[in-house]
């Protein structure tokens, strides 16, 4: 058959309130026009992330009644470490609260002033960790990565020969090199697996432990087997052991794909690392066999671990995705290209160029669109990262909105009511104006800022 259909039933369900146009406008205008401050029981279809928003399985909440919530010993930890070590074969697995508390870990230990880390990309948590630390963190995507409409199959791919470069250019000060996997900050884009072997091997060459922030690893094991050549008879969990068999450790947020809406690990091999790190673990998150999760939480994560790997489910998340992304670009709605894991990225500075920059068309399109239809979106562009620390404001590279899809939440219908209204708010794009900031915090002012339409 042709048609992918969603590979599961609904068992239970929670009910969209369904809002009016005037309604939101009110919604809108009490929230200052920022999504961050509407309630999601206002929002008819909520792409604002796909983190920590998945639909757990039946078997999942089966195996959260199993949660030993002892202290120390649970065999709720020995089951969540064997499902992370049946994909993942680290020798030590440090679970944690969330992903970026495993950043925290990590480079509280191998950060430090002075300390320079590469990647593809990092993401803006994976970055922060590492600049509170006193280290520098650099970006070292192919070109093709950052060109919207470029068809590259693995946008996501590390540019090996600046990685070469950079290692010789900057030896003593990289404590270790990493990838993430698919690449969030650039669009969902995944990493080859011949790339992920290279930089592993470069690093090898010269004496660099290498991690895999691995949050969308099995998104990205999908489009290996259907792009990567001489990948597509191989099982999902066998080129995933691949992807981390030339890996030192891992990073991990289980709210991705684990489909659990909570939870994290740290993987390492290295003993003298798992020693300080499991130090630093009780301290901060909680004992070693717990990390800040509840017994029924590590439930949760091993049995959404094998989930995860199912092919027709990768093959139904990755068509949803491309499905909206097919339908918006035969519609001349632009947007990122290739259609990435877990997002469809619209690019509102080609959509509306008649809206300066410093006016937020991406945060004027994210609000017509809740306007229209009750979609909650994020903007990735100006309003995220124009302000500058000397206090200046530039332009973004790219002017984004990102539709986030949860896994396993929205049907068919969802999409084509999510399409309906994107089409009926670009036949009308004309008329959109642009927005300005009334006010804004020191830091991370999407958040928070106040806006009012111009
Ligand atoms: C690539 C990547 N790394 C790390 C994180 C941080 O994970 P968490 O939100 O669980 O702290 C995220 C979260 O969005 C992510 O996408």
């Amino acid at each position: 058959m042709k048609t992918i259909i969603e590979p599961f039933r609904i068992k239970s369900v929670e009910p969209i309130r369904m809002t009016t146009l005037e309604q939101r406008r009110q919604l809108l205008r009490d929230a200052h026009f920022n999504l961050f401050a509407v309630r999601s029981q206002d929002v008819i279809i909520d792409l604002l992330t796909d983190s920590g928003t998945s639909a757990m399985s039946a078997e999942q909440w089966a195996a959260l009644m199993r949660g030993d919530e002892s202290y120390a010993g649970s065999p709720s930890f020995e089951r969540f470490e064997a499902a992370v070590r049946e994909l993942m074969p680290f020798k030590h697995v440090i679970p944690t609260h969330q992903g970026r508390a495993a950043e925290a870990i990590l480079f509280s230990i191998v950060g430090g002033a002075g300390r320079k880390i590469p990647s593809n990309t990092h993401f803006d948590t994976t970055r922060g960790n590492i600049e509170a630390s006193g280290a520098q963190a650099f970006d070292l995507l192919i070109e093709e990565g950052k060109s919207p409409s470029n068809l590259h199959p693995f946008k996501g791919n590390m540019d090996l020969a600046k990685l070469e470069a950079f290692l010789a250019a900057n030896g003593a000060s990289v404590p270790c090199v990493m990838i993430t996997v698919t690449n969030n900050a650039g669009g969902g884009q995944p990493v080859s697996l011949a790339n992920i072997k290279a930089v592993g091997e470069l690093a090898r060459r010269h004496g660099k432990p290498f991690y895999i922030d691995g949050c969308r690893f099995a998104e990205n094991a999908w489009f290996i087997k259907s792009r990567e050549p001489g990948q597509a008879a191989r099982s999902i969990p066998d080129v995933v052991r691949d992807m981390f068999s030339g890996a030192d450790g891992m990073t991990m947020s289980a709210k991705k794909d684990a489909f659990a809406n909570i939870g994290g690990w740290l993987a390492v091999n290295d003993d003298e690392l798992a020693r300080t790190a499991k130090n630093r673990l009780i301290l901060t998150e909680g004992f070693t066999s717990y990390g800040g999760l509840a017994g029924r939480d590590l439930e949760a994560i091993a049995q959404g671990l094998k989930e995860v790997v199912d092919e027709d489910y990768l093959q139904y998340r990755v068509r949803a995705n491309t499905y909206i992304g097919e339908r918006l670009t035969a519609a001349d709605v632009p947007i990122v290209l290739p259609v990435g894991g877990h997002a469809v990225f619209i690019d509102a500075g080609s959509l509306l160029p008649h809206i300066p920059a410093l006016h937020y068309p991406g945060q004027a399109l994210a609000v017509a669109l809740y306007e229209a239809g009750g979609i909650r979106s994020c903007e990735i562009g100006t309003v995220m990262f124009g302000r500058q620390v000397d206090g200046s404001e530039k332009p973004a590279s790219m002017e984004l909105v990102r539709l986030a899809i949860p896994r396993r939440v929205y049907t068919q219908s969802h999409a084509d009511y999510v399409v309906e209204v994107i089409l009926e708010v670009a036949s009308r794009k004309q008329a959109l104006n642009g927005m300005k900031i009334v006010w804004e915090p020191k830091a991370l002012r999407h958040f928070t800022a106040k806006f009012a339409p111009r």
